[in-house]
């Protein structure tokens, strides 16, 4: 198969890449990506060097609402999958434009070119947040929307173009609604790797109001492998939910980093809540099972390599927090009105 595969560059984009090359060893891959704040091509340096994976990857930077870009990249290819998206809840709270373009006419655009290129598969990949919080039970595919953020309403819109279009014109397209994901090469904004490279700096771990909302805790690569199997083996028209199975309070997840890195609790700082904090998140993937996938990585133990993979990839998340003014602008602008 050859693969369109948009935003790339980011963090789950990236590991999917490397885990398709690496486990289809006759797909080839071309990466469509804007390279936002978000992308980042030192996130596939090895795949472009390796000469067994550089044959079957190509990168072309281009924005996935520029429809004579899209059609350009598209020529030749089977299938789309796209992970493209502005994803951060906080800054679609400070500002959605990006949001609403790149997760809504984005999509549309994408899935306007699969239609006119015929492309046989098409995964969109989205999130439990369109749910909105679960206050009991787990969320099935078929549960009501009801996203709170921009970032979550966005990605609910990009959802609803895609049925539409696949009821109007039978567009063979599927949607992936996958749990909080963890792991490397996360852009140290999301809270893991935001608390994991802070007490690796010895800062303090900026932690939401009580600390006791709940999320669902998947592993990138459980989260990749939940990805391919519905490219291979979904039914078009579908959604499958991809949950990792381990629901934690945040509170519990930052006190797991700073037993880990053998730092105390006082590390720990209350900041003010998030405007619209969803409280819980919990979704059914026992649709997804069915086909054959189950998330295979334990939580404390994912948590654990996560952590030392962030300890041994210094100069990875160092160049991104220091070496631009992005993050530390992100950082000031939300967090000292926080505290
Ligand atoms: P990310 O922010 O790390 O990466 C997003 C990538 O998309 C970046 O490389 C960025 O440059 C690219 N991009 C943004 N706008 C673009 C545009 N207009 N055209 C082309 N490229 C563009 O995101 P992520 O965490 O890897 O998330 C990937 C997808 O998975 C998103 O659609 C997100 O909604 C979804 N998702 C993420 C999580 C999570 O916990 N991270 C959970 C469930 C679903
Ligand atoms: P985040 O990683 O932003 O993912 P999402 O909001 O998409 O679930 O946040 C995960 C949880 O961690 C969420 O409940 C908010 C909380 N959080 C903090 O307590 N402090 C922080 O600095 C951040 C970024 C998030």
């Amino acid at each position: 198969m050859k693969l369109l595969v948009t935003g790339g560059a980011g963090f789950i984009g990236s590991n999917f890449i490397r885990h398709v090359l690496n486990t289809s060893p006759d797909d080839e891959i071309v990466n469509l990506d804007k390279l936002t704040y978000a992308g980042n091509l030192d996130n596939l340096r090895e795949i472009a060097e390796n000469p067994a994976t550089a044959s079957r990857y190509r990168f072309v930077r281009g924005d996935i609402c520029d429809a004579g870009a899209v059609d350009e990249v598209l020529a030749g290819c089977d299938a789309i999958v796209n992970f493209a998206a502005e994803t951060h809840v906080d800054r679609s709270i400070v500002g959605a434009k990006e949001f609403l373009l790149t997760d809504i006419v984005g999509t549309y655009v994408l899935l306007e070119a699969a239609r006119t290129h015929q492309v046989s598969r098409y995964v969109q990949v989205s999130t439990d947040e369109v749910y909105g919080s679960v206050s009991t039970g787990s969320a099935t595919e078929e549960w009501p929307l009801a996203p709170s953020s921009p970032y979550s309403a966005s990605k609910a819109g990009g959802d609803m173009q895609l049925l539409a279009s696949f009821v109007t014109y039978g567009t063979p397209a599927m949607i992936t609604r996958g749990s909080n994901t963890y792991g490397p090469y996360q852009y140290p904004e999301k809270v893991i790797p935001l608390f994991v490279t802070n007490a690796l700096e010895g800062k303090k771990l900026p932690l939401y109001g009580e600390g006791i909302n709940v999320r669902d805790w998947l592993h990138v690569l459980d989260h990749c492998a939940g990805i391919d199997t519905v490219l291979r083996r979904g039914t078009p028209g579908e959604i499958y939910n991809v949950g990792g199975g381990n629901e934690r309070q945040n509170r519990e997840v930052a006190a797991g980093i700073l037993r880990h890195l053998g730092l105390g609790d006082d590390m720990i700082e209350r900041v003010a809540d998030r405007p619209g904090h969803d409280m819980r998140y919990s979704i059914d993937s026992g649709k997804l099972k069915a086909l054959g996938w189950n998330p295979a990585r334990d939580f404390e133990q994912g948590l654990a390599e996560t952590i030392d993979w962030y300890r041994e990839n210094e100069s990875w998340w160092k160049k991104i927090k220091h070496h631009t003014d992005e993050f530390a602008n992100w950082e000031k602008r939300w967090y000292e009105e926080r505290r």
